[in-house]
């Protein structure tokens, strides 16, 4: 009997020809998996590509809910930007895409899944990682990795194998989700020129976006959007409704130099208006009710956790112990963040919460002051107090019983 192999298709020219490659190379029956995570493509055409080219069968899983809920929120909670910058969009998406990868080959009885990544990225080590931690039994291909094919002999392949080809409309080679999207190749390889307008799709131009500032009104509850302008909304429409506005504003541009996890330097471009303004929001609200003790070393937990996401290390156990730390201090993390979006900034200008721990009384420069000032001299020569007694010390060389202390000693003992 043929082996099955479950192939994570996209409907793009990688996963087409993996398709017919893995059927020759490997004698496969193939599978394909599509995963709607709000990409905004026509997925029933992707099926209808999957069969035509010669898929055994085919699954298209709408995995929307589950992403929002099981890595969206997670990431917004742990203000997720991997070098400060990226909101992990894609990164995000990986580990699902293997876990339905798995639970697919485990239905279809197959004996490995296949993917579309190349060897010089960063999703490759994503799933590859995520799957056989999943179940270990389970082999991974990835033929983009082995077949070594330019983009013209893919083609060639292609047309010599009667495989159907979109004609690309993109120089680009684009990955998206709800979460944002990730633009590469072509002139954005050259760091030092600016990205051509063309490659934006969710974001206007800075110099089209409207003259009068927009205005955000988000509302958390623990430490997760549910609100935005007075309306409740499923996080879902919610962070499309912010992706629509905040990108309207121009808002959500992201152009860096990224340190992929294999040592390779890329620069990157992404569009992500609605996480760059959610997690401005959410990190401003955390600044309101969280302790400064709290905040400083949530900053760190952050760090680490973006980190272990961008490398692929979701399952790490390391991962679920930061996540239990994140959601222990999101309880308090409640509350309404008024955004100001502007010709591609956009900027806090407002925030409240029934959890807040700024007081008025404590920090008013006016009338009605609840804080003893004098209690401040007390404060401050203790504060201070190791810094007076270590600036009082010899300098270096100059300590008792050293050359210079001996002369010191001598002379004061001669006065
Ligand atoms: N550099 C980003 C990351 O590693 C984006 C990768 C985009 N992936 C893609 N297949 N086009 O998460």
């Amino acid at each position: 009997m043929r082996e099955t192999v479950v192939l994570a298709y996209s409907g793009g020219l990688d996963t087409s020809v993996c398709v017919k490659w893995l059927q020759e190379k490997y004698n496969a029956e193939v599978v394909t998996v599509t995963l709607d995570l709000g990409q905004q493509e026509d997925l029933a055409e992707v099926g209808r590509r999957a069969r035509a080219i010669g898929a055994k069968n085919h699954h298209s899983i709408d995995a929307r809910a589950e992403f929002v809920r099981d890595y969206v929120l997670p990431a917004v909670r742990a203000n997720a930007l991997y070098e400060g910058k990226y909101p992990l969009s894609t990164a995000l998406g990986r580990p699902l895409i293997a876990k339905k990868l798995v639970e697919v080959a485990e239905e279809e009885s197959a004996s490995a899944v296949a993917h579309g990544c190349t060897g010089k990225g960063n999703d490759q080590v994503r799933i590859d990682v995520t799957v056989r931690a999943m179940n270990p039994s389970l082999k991974v291909i990835a033929p983009v990795r082995e077949w070594n094919m330019t983009r013209d002999e893919e083609i060639l392949y292609a047309q010599r194998k009667g495989i159907p080809i979109r004609p690309s409309k993109s120089i680009y080679s684009v990955d998206q989700n709800l979460w944002g999207r990730s633009v590469e190749s072509g002139p954005l390889e050259r760091p030092d020129q600016e990205p051509p307008q063309e490659a934006f799709e969710w974001t206007a131009p800075v110099e089209e976006a409207p003259d009068a500032p927009g205005y955000l009104e988000i509302e958390f509850e623990g430490g997760v959007p549910v609100g935005v302008d007075g309306r409740r909304m499923a996080p879902l429409k919610l962070i499309e409704r912010v992706n629509r506005v905040a990108g309207s504003h121009a808002v959500g541009v992201i152009d860096h130099i990224e340190d992929r996890l294999v040592g390779i330097k890329s620069r990157e471009v992404y569009e992500c208006p609605a996480a760059v303004a959610i997690i401005e929001a959410h990190r401003d609200l955390e600044k309101l009710v969280l302790t400064r003790h709290e905040l400083a070393f949530k900053a760190q937990a952050e760090r680490e956790w973006a980190w272990l996401v961008y490398s692929g290390l979701w399952l790490e156990p390391l991962k679920a112990a930061l996540d239990a730390f994140i959601l222990e201090t999101q309880a308090r993390v409640s509350g309404t963040v008024r955004l100001k979006l502007y010709k591609g900034g956009v900027r806090v200008v407002g925030r409240s919460s029934p959890a807040s721990i700024y007081d008025v009384g404590l920090s008013t420069y006016g009338r009605g002051s609840t804080f003893d000032q004098r209690s401040s001299v007390g404060f401050i020569d203790l504060w201070g107090l190791q810094s007076r007694v270590a600036a009082g010390r010899a300098p270096k060389g100059k300590e008792e019983g050293s050359e210079y202390g001996r002369k010191r000693a001598k002379a004061k003992e001669a006065e």
